[in-house]
């Protein structure tokens, strides 16, 4: 038996789980309305609002589970990588409360924990697969060999696939984050409306940086002949970025996996929410005879479940941490 209390704070949602035997229990993230009025993630605004939030919610986790604090087996944080007060409010609390109940204390490295939200629920993908983690702060194409056994095989060499979504929501005039929105327009417009440019990279690696600089161009060439373009024509606007964002996710996708040869492939990481990466993805799986791993919505963007379920096959490994163990803003596999 082993029940894991799970922390994550990297980001701008503080979140705490529970997870007994490999099941999440409870699953509670306070998010942060805040940073909204300054189209961004505000550090110093993101630091104090988990100091406020972590005690409620962590409170909040222990109640959903039904147990009592001393029934903890383990704490798991976030060490990284992320905004490092954020991180540091997060780490400083799991110490404490490591140190207090007298039990261990794990490491969990967020970008593996995204990957590893793939087994909390069935079905687990099986080892070794590939899995496209798409986030606001990351884009990597990752060989899984085992869970803890992970290798990088391409990534983004500008913007991340989250921020691609979001700069263009801001271009749009929509409030952050925009990626959800950008999702939610895109589903009534046509995805073929504009053609927006497909990057030439090298590998299995990305990059975005040039796709957002065509679509600032593109609106303001079309604003200028009509103030309205945005207004009339923001559902086909929306449809046809996503329809090539995730494009560029799913050609490189589709290379690395021919190249290795794997048929098993998951996605992971806030962007897979995306209902357009959710279904191309789908059906590019049935044409290509994929298993195809999507994980539930509440384990795509930042969760403390997905810390938790890392934790818990570390704690099975007896993988863990002293009181010396600091955060890390870069945090490597
Ligand atoms: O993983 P995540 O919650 O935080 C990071 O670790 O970065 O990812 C957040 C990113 C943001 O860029 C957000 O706009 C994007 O995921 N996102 C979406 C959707 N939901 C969240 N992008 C496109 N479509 C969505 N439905
Ligand atoms: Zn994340």
């Amino acid at each position: 038996m082993a029940t894991i209390l799970g922390i994550e704070s990297s980001c701008d949602d503080t979140s705490a789980a529970v997870c007994i035997d490999g099941e999440i229990r409870s699953n509670i993230i306070a998010t942060q309305a805040i940073h909204q009025k300054f189209g961004g993630v505000v550090p110093e605004l993101a630091s104090r609002a988990h100091q406020q939030h972590i005690i409620p919610v962590v409170e909040e986790a222990l109640d959903r589970a039904k147990i009592n604090k001393n029934e903890i087996d383990a704490v798991a944080f976030t060490r990284g990588p992320g905004l490092l007060g954020s991180l540091l409010v997060g780490t400083s609390f799991a110490k404490a409360f490591a140190l207090a109940l007298n039990v261990p204390l794990i490491d969990v490295n967020h970008m593996q924990a995204h990957i590893l939200a793939h087994f909390i629920d069935d079905p687990k993908p099986d080892f070794p697969f590939l899995c496209l983690t798409v986030s606001g702060g990351h884009t990597q194409i990752v060989l899984v060999k085992n869970y803890f056994d992970m290798e990088i095989v391409g990534q983004t060499n500008d913007d991340a696939a989250g921020e691609a979504f979001d700069k263009t929501a801001k271009i749009l005039n929509l409030p952050y984050p925009g990626g959800p929105l950008i999702d939610k327009y895109a589903q009534l417009g046509n995805p073929h409306a504009y053609s927006f440019p497909e990057p030439q990279i090298p590998g299995f690696d990305f990059s975005f940086s040039g796709l957002k600089t065509s679509i600032l161009y593109f609106i303001r060439n079309n604003e200028k002949e009509n103030s309205n373009f945005v207004e009339n024509n923001l559902n086909d606007i929306c449809a046809s970025v996503q329809y090539r964002i995730v494009s560029i996710l799913l050609n490189k996708l589709q290379k690395a996996a021919d190249q290795f040869g794997i048929k098993n492939v998951a996605i992971a990481g806030g962007v897979s929410a995306n209902s357009g990466l959710r279904q191309m993805l789908t059906d590019l799986a049935e044409r290509k005879g994929w298993n195809v791993f999507i994980p539930q919505f509440q384990y795509c963007t930042d969760n403390a479940g997905m810390i938790a379920i890392a934790g818990y096959h570390k704690f099975l490994n007896g993988d863990f941490v002293g009181q010396d163990t600091a955060p890390l803003a870069r945090m490597p596999f």
